[in-house]
């Protein structure tokens, strides 16, 4: 376990890399990422910052802070809506016209549904399409501008290490009565895991990390769902686990302990490693799955039979072919 004052220390000396540090984030207008986003605008002294959001009257607010935190902060707004495979390819456009590198690329898009499936216009679950579509299709698009990074990062923040059964036969959920917040929740994860794996093989310089945050006090379980059972997770569960959870603070130094230490990187990474703090290990597909103590989990009784079967192949055609129809 990496202690809460190890990660501190380590986010403190970002402030010795020279040179701008650019990032783009997706799914920091709230929560996690918001955490991320705030500590890296303290912690860099000369942060290039794009950041995605679907509401402009909540990305205003945001930018000013940043802009309070660190004047030097250079920060860009993507207005997009990356519940749409569209627009998650615009956010890579809108960075790849203006930069030639790419240092991090942080994505904490999503949410859950008790509601049933929630079609987009382009026919995709949007709660699938925020945490495992869009993520994918903006890495996979920025990646050969990652590549020119010194140290380039991807996180992923959803539930790496949880990955589980997926049916293999409706990847996308699509038929009557396959959907469910779980069946969506364990297809988003576990797709997430493997195409990261398939991304790190052709990119072997860049650090991928899907990370699971443990239970943050955010508003992502604020409006489940209108049914029963959202009622009861809004005022039985959620209130018992939010005097467990995490602050939205902590979480942005977790998160960017992620994003920026040698633990997790393929080279000597942005922060190098403190003291006592190891490098992390990979996964045997080459990406490293970190849980919300800053440890690297393996999950390979789940992951190592789809791999052998091939289903890591499966998902990569079916991911292709959803981008490729998408007009
Ligand atoms: N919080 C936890 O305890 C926890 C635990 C495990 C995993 N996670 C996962 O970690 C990720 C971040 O969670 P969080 O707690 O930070 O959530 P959050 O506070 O609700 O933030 C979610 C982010 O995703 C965006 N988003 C949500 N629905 C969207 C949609 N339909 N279209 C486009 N963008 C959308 C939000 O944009 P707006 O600001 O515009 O709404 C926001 O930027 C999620 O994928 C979540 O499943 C969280």
């Amino acid at each position: 376990m990496v202690d809460f004052q190890t990660m501190a220390s380590s986010n403190s000396r970002l402030s010795s890399v020279k040179g701008p540090i650019i990032a783009l984030f997706v799914g920091a207008t709230s929560g996690i990422g918001l955490g991320v986003l705030r500590e890296f605008a303290r912690q860099a002294v000369n942060p290039h910052i794009y950041f995605v959001a679907r509401n402009p009257t909540k990305a205003g607010p945001i930018a000013d802070e940043l802009r309070l935190i660190n004047p030097h902060a250079k920060c860009e707004i993507i207005h997009r809506d990356v519940s749409l495979i569209k627009d998650s390819e615009k956010v890579a456009e809108e960075v790849m016209a203006q930069e030639s590198s790419l240092d991090l690329l942080f994505m904490s898009q999503g949410f859950v549904s008790l509601d049933g499936r929630q079609d987009t216009s382009e026919g995709l679950d949007a709660s699938i399409s925020t945490r495992y579509y869009s993520r994918i299709r903006i890495a996979q698009l920025l990646l050969p501008l990652l590549n020119n990074s010194q140290s380039p990062r991807v996180v992923s923040v959803l539930a790496g290490g949880k990955e589980g059964p997926i049916d293999e036969h409706d990847l996308a959920l699509d038929k009557p009565g396959n959907f469910s917040m779980s069946a969506a929740s364990y297809h988003s994860c576990t797709m997430n895991t493997l195409m990261l794996e398939r991304l790190a093989s052709e990119y072997p310089r860049v650090s991928f990390i899907h990370a699971y945050p443990g239970f943050v006090d955010t508003p992502l379980f604020d409006g489940v769902s209108s049914g029963i059972q959202g009622k009861l997770l809004s005022y039985t569960l959620v209130p018992v686990a939010r005097l467990f959870a995490r602050s939205i603070s902590d979480a942005g130094s977790w998160g960017l302990f992620a994003a920026t230490s040698a633990r997790y990187s393929v080279d000597d990474g942005m922060v190098p490693l403190t003291r006592g703090i190891e490098k992390a290990e990979k996964t045997k597909g080459g990406i490293f799955l970190v849980n919300e103590k800053g440890e690297s989990t393996d999950n390979e009784n789940v992951l190592g039979p789809f791999r052998q079967r091939g289903v890591d192949e499966k998902i990569w055609v079916h991911t292709k072919e959803v981008f490729a129809n998408i007009m």
